[in-house]
């Protein structure tokens, strides 16, 4: 397994991976409307190249094939983090999120935050995260409660 930053190029693949981790792993969180509004199976992968391009952004990979990726904005916001369904529990989010977690140190942040799936929920609290807040998510038209987190660094 090899972490790699995200080049121009990934978008269809990292694309086709976050479709497949919303709707495998997440499907019995949340309702089908609520799936497709969260990861459209028309999804853009240029769109969703440019906004990793435009952050700082890892992939990891198993023989050449991703397997998870993470996104972090310059502020410790982390907007992405998706594992493979045929690759969880193995330890791809958490070194997804120790790489996040070392840029934003050596950028001199105090804290990283983000804003929760119920999905992701117990596997944040696991890793140092506490709630901070609720947020209300718009996407595609339906709105999604989440949980605010953070962790100081
Ligand atoms: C949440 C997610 C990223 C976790 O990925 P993962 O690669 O399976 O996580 P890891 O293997 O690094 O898990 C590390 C630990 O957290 C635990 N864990 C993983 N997912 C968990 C969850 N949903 N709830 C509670 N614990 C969880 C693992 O069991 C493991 O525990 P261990 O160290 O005691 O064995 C993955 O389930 C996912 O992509 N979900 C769908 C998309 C999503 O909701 N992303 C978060 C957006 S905010």
């Amino acid at each position: 397994m090899k972490i790699r930053r995200i080049r121009p190029g990934d978008g269809k693949r990292l694309a086709e991976l976050l479709y497949s981790s919303v709707h495998r792993l997440c499907a019995e969180a949340y309702t089908p409307e609520e799936l497709e509004a969260w990861a459209p199976e028309n999804m853009d992968p240029r769109k969703l190249s440019r906004s990793l391009l435009m952050n700082a952004a890892w992939v990891m990979e198993d023989m050449g094939r991703p397997v998870g990726f993470i996104c972090i904005e310059r502020d410790g916001y982390i907007n992405r983090l998706f594992t493979h369904p045929d690759n969880v529990c193995s330890g791809v989010a958490t070194a997804l999120l120790n790489t996040a977690l070392d840029w934003a140190k050596k950028r001199g942040l105090k804290r990283i935050f983000l804003s929760s799936s119920r999905v992701g929920y117990g596997f944040y609290l696991k890793n140092g995260f506490h709630v901070c807040g609720v947020e209300r998510v718009e996407r595609r038209g339906v709105v999604f409660e989440n949980k605010v987190m953070e962790r100081f660094i």
